[in-house]
């Protein structure tokens, strides 16, 4: 049976429109950035993820251990309903009551670790936790800066960069009692998340692979500096770098001692756009088709469901199955209606379904309360994403 066949005969009794995330793709793609890792564990990006039972489902794989979280809110959460004892909130908090909370409960506190990167974050958690011991890593800038660092390439994240910025910030912390130093974190977007083989642009390509070359090289010595550095002034349980674009070569430095990664186990089509590897499609959603305007054109209920970044036409969600369908151009993903274009067009009849991919991972379960996990041909369980369990987070 072919993909698509399988795909409906399995979800046939589900009406559209519906997600399901097919668990053989999921293993074989979590199996995948294990060995790539080779060896050092993988801290699990939940907000790649946004399902509690999936991400249950990776702790219990070797080659994972705990997770990176988006907001503190989420990993109060997440620690209260023992997903993981060891939860890294990968971007800074300013949410009083949260902190208030994670102060408040010592089994917490234990769990979760809160990332800082100015004296206004420390003086936020100081203010909530009094002298009680709170978890905090630094983030560190790991955009890259060429020419003389007169242009930047990556993410605007931490203003700290080099090893005696990061050092004299760490000395700010450790003189902070109820503050406990446990890891640096820095995250190279510019190569963990971009694609370096964008599809029909050769040359886009090849400027991508000769910056992200240098970028690595420039990295790998400045983490280790900083790492020196810090680790002269006090013990680190954790050095975290990359994600799923940049796992093997994150990896690599001998400096790291773990990796990050999510969007590999759902491989959304934005990540079909990297050389070093390959996943396969594993979160999906199925649209019914809900009118026939006119020849050639198969018009179905929803899917506009446009993806985060800078507005450009790759935040469409991918019309997968059948293959040869495309947008009408003067509506693309529509907030109630999608019509698609193309031969496949014809043989869809209303009632059949399109299967589509997202364009990013964890967004997906923003839009639908359950994910169906198909296994072979069948769906064997059903379980609430995030906001299936009422958790918007953002
Ligand atoms: C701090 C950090 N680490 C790692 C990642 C990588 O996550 P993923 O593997 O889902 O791309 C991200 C994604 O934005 C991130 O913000």
């Amino acid at each position: 049976m072919n993909l698509r066949d399988r795909y409906d005969a399995a979800t046939a009794g589900i009406e559209a429109p519906f997600a399901v995330v097919d668990l053989a793709a999921f293993r074989a793609n979590a199996a995948g950035l294990v060995r790539r890792a080779a060896g050092k564990p993988i801290r699990v990006a939940s907000k790649s993820v946004r399902c509690r039972a999936l991400l249950a489902d990776v702790l219990a794989m070797d080659g994972f251990a705990g997770i990176m979280a988006f907001t503190l809110p989420e990993a109060l959460w997440l620690a209260g309903e023992g997903v993981s004892d060891d939860i890294l909130v990968a971007y800074p908090t300013t949410d009083r009551t949260a902190l208030a909370a994670l102060a408040a409960d010592p089994a917490a506190a234990r769990a979760v670790t809160l990332m800082v990167d100015c004296r206004e974050h420390l003086d936020l958690i100081e203010a909530a936790a009094g002298d009680r011991p709170v978890r905090v890593c630094v983030d560190v800038d790991a955009s890259y800066r060429p020419l003389g660092g007169r242009v930047r390439i990556g993410a605007l994240r931490s203003p700290l960069r080099t090893p005696a910025d990061v050092a004299a910030f760490a000395e700010d912390v450790l003189k902070r009692p109820s503050l406990r130093l446990v890891g640096l974190m820095a995250y190279e977007a510019q190569i963990a998340g971009v694609g370096d083989v964008p599809p029909g642009r050769p040359a886009r390509g090849r400027m991508i692979r000769a910056m992200q070359q240098r970028s690595r090289t420039e990295l790998a010595r400045r983490r280790a500096a900083i790492v020196r550095a810090v680790r002269g002034l006090t013990d680190l349980e954790f050095v975290n770098g990359g994600g799923t674009g940049s796992v093997e070569t994150t990896a690599a430095e001998r400096a790291v001692t773990e990796v990050a990664a999510g969007s590999g186990l759902y491989q959304p089509h934005l990540f079909d756009q990297y050389s070093n590897f390959a996943g396969r499609p594993a979160a999906l959603f199925a649209l019914p088709v809900a009118r026939r305007p006119a020849p050639g054109v198969a018009t179905c209920l929803g899917g506009g469901y446009l993806a985060s970044g800078p507005a450009d036409a790759v935040r469409l969600p991918q019309p997968y199955l059948p293959t040869g369908l495309s947008y009408d151009p003067n509506e693309g993903a529509g907030e109630v209606q999608t019509p698609l274009l193309g031969r496949s067009a014809d043989l869809l009849s209303v009632g059949d379904r399109v299967w589509f991919r997202h364009t990013k991972a964890g967004e997906l379960c923003e839009r639908f309360a359950a994910l169906h996990l198909i296994d072979g041909d069948e769906v064997v369980r059903t379980v609430p994403t995030y906001r299936g369990e009422g958790k918007t987070f953002l």
